[in-house]
């Protein structure tokens, strides 16, 4: 069928050409220039097609826009990633620090490898042409002040429409009354990220009465990469190898509340060290007095190697040229 059909207009890339001659009568497609085509010479024989695995664990088996925005979020060199997270207010409200995340957050981001966030605070406080990838809270329900974790995850059209590199759910490994629903959460949250190839991450909120050991992190990480989960963020505990071991996927870890800031390199420092993939962080970070030399601090650690004194010297030198 050609557009004559339609309009009786015939389109000048239907029209039949004179010359050469057509076979048959078929119209003739349009075709760039017939001479010079080049033959191709630069086939690479000495060199076999790459067929490494992907750069992080667990991963390779997993489709190209699944790889490619993992790629986006964890550093190719070092294989790591230091989130910046600030979704808290979905729980917390205006906590300290994220009061005017227009003010205090948007600034940070140009030091962070990806942001974690829910979709208001992204659409109200950081500048769309942001360019950082973004790992979307896909989950929201309840708060500080009742029962928290009982949590629905979001249209999953948000996410594909905030352009999300990773979308995050939490599961309440060991809490009776969320267990399931978190679980099913984060179960189908990874059946919309294969649909879209986007990865999910997993994570672990701690169960109202569960030891917060290596033993139940394992657990809970194990539970995430179980499901499906891209990525597992959970919290940084003596033991701490055997939670990376056990989770086939990166592991990152929260901050947890707030330390004082050497105590916090050291914590991030001795995950990287157990095999952890990077940080999701917080308020470690944006609590901090100088949250642009917390984070600088801790990209030290996470991608060059710095020990915990010499990224507290580089916060300290930060921080002091105001
Ligand atoms: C809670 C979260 C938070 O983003 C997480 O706790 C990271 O922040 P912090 O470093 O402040 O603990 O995912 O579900």
């Amino acid at each position: 069928m050609t557009s004559a059909d339609f309009t009786g207009i015939v389109d000048p890339f239907f029209r039949k050409q004179p010359n050469p001659e057509p076979k048959t009568d078929q119209p003739i497609l349009p075709m760039a220039d017939l001479d010079d085509i080049r033959d191709g010479d630069n086939f690479g024989l000495n060199k076999p097609a790459d067929t490494s695995s992907f750069y992080l664990k667990g991963l390779n088996s997993m489709d190209w826009g699944l790889k490619n925005r993992l790629s986006r979020i964890f550093n190719r060199k070092s294989g790591r990633t230091v989130m910046l997270a600030f979704d808290h207010g979905f729980l917390m409200g205006p906590t300290s620090g994220l009061e005017r995340i227009d003010l205090n957050i948007a600034p940070l981001a140009e030091h962070a490898d990806c942001l974690m966030a829910t979709r208001g605070m992204l659409r109200s406080c950081i500048p769309a042409d942001n360019t950082k990838p973004i790992c979307l809270r896909t989950d929201t329900g309840t708060t500080i002040l009742t029962e928290m974790n009982h949590n629905v995850l979001i249209d999953e059209a948000e996410a594909i429409s905030m352009n999300a590199s990773a979308m995050a759910a939490m599961i309440a490994v060991g809490d009776a009354a969320t267990e399931a629903s978190t679980i099913a959460n984060i179960s189908r949250l990874v059946d919309i990220g294969q649909k879209y190839s986007i990865p999910v991450m997993g994570v672990t909120a701690v169960g109202k009465d569960m030891a917060r050991d290596a033993r139940y992190f394992s657990l809970a990480s194990r539970v995430c990469a179980e499901n499906g989960a891209s990525i597992v963020k959970t919290y940084y505990t003596e033991g701490f190898e055997n939670v990376v071991a056990c989770t086939p996927v990166p592991v990152v870890i929260a901050g947890g509340k707030k330390l004082p800031e050497l105590e916090a390199l050291e914590l991030a420092y001795n995950a990287i060290q157990c095999g952890a993939a990077g940080v999701d962080m917080g308020r470690n970070v944006f609590q901090s007095d100088s949250p642009i030399g917390m984070i600088k601090a801790v990209g030290g650690v996470v991608h060059d190697g710095l020990k915990p004194q010499e990224a507290f010297d580089l916060y300290e030198t930060i921080k002091n040229e105001g």
